[in-house]
């Protein structure tokens, strides 16, 4: 098939991908999420596996990239859904690709529950909301590590500009203590949430870092592996 025409340098290799948002519910109806299209996760999914990985995606609602039949896809819906998703398949992983935009937070349920649909009725003068924080599903896997396994981490920033992204990819690289960690502005028109490109600022563990300008989150996905196979 289409995958023999690739070179095989990931064959052997178990990928895992996040991707897209993930979805906290409220109440019955209503929900706390972000506009991610979980385009970049697609496009290193397809890579990987063209590449000759076993590849595992567990997809946030609404991911609608098309992904080749031999990638193996897992649905979810909130942040605690993904990091039990994410959590089963990582012991057996070589490689852990993190480009979900997950909930940090998620909204504290109203009085009535988070089964039917609150009316505003019901809602008290000065109305507000209460957030919980979701667990860190990168933070917490890179933190269990076996030797060999290897962690992409992504940030999503809003900068003024391109160099201001890569102290802030530095920073993000330390805290989670991923391999490589690959920032983009979420701001930036060419980049970021449901673009087909991107532009990144790239940091590795070993004090690499490199800024690419605006390319196709295929070209990007491609470069990424690469570099995840070097180090
Ligand atoms: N991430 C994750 N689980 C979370 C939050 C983030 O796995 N609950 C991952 C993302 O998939 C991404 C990386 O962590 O690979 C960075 O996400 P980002 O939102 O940019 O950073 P945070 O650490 O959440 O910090 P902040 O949102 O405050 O910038
Ligand atoms: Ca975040």
């Amino acid at each position: 098939g289409l995958r023999a025409l690739a070179p095989q340098d990931m064959a052997g290799l178990r990928v895992m991908v996040t991707l897209g948002p993930t979805r906290e519910a409220w109440d019955g109806v209503r929900f706390w999420s972000n506009p991610s299209s979980g385009l970049m996760g697609a496009a290193l999914a397809v890579c990987a596996w063209l590449r000759g990985a076993e590849v595992a995606a567990v997809c946030g609602p609404g991911v609608t990239a098309f992904l080749p039949r031999g990638v193996r896809r897992l649905d979810v819906t909130g942040a605690r859904e993904m990091h039990e998703a994410a959590r089963s398949l990582w012991p057996d992983m070589d490689m852990g690709m993190f480009t979900a935009a997950v909930a940090d937070f998620s909204p504290d349920p109203p009085e009535c529950g988070c089964g039917r649909k609150f009316k505003k009725s019901e809602a008290p003068e000065g109305f507000s909301l209460k957030f919980s924080p979701n667990p860190d599903i990168l933070q917490s896997l890179a933190a269990v590590c076996r030797p060999g396994q290897k962690v992409l981490g992504f940030a999503a920033e809003t900068t003024p500009d391109m160099d201001a992204l890569l102290p802030l990819a530095r920073a993000k690289l330390a805290r989670k203590k991923a391999d490589l960690l690959a920032a983009n502005r979420v701001n930036a028109p060419d980049s970021g949430f449901g673009a087909p490109t991107n532009s990144m600022a790239v940091a590795d563990a070993h004090g690499r870092e490199e800024i690419w300008p605006s390319q196709s989150k295929a070209d990007v996905a491609w470069e990424l592996c690469s570099w995840l196979l070097r180090i």
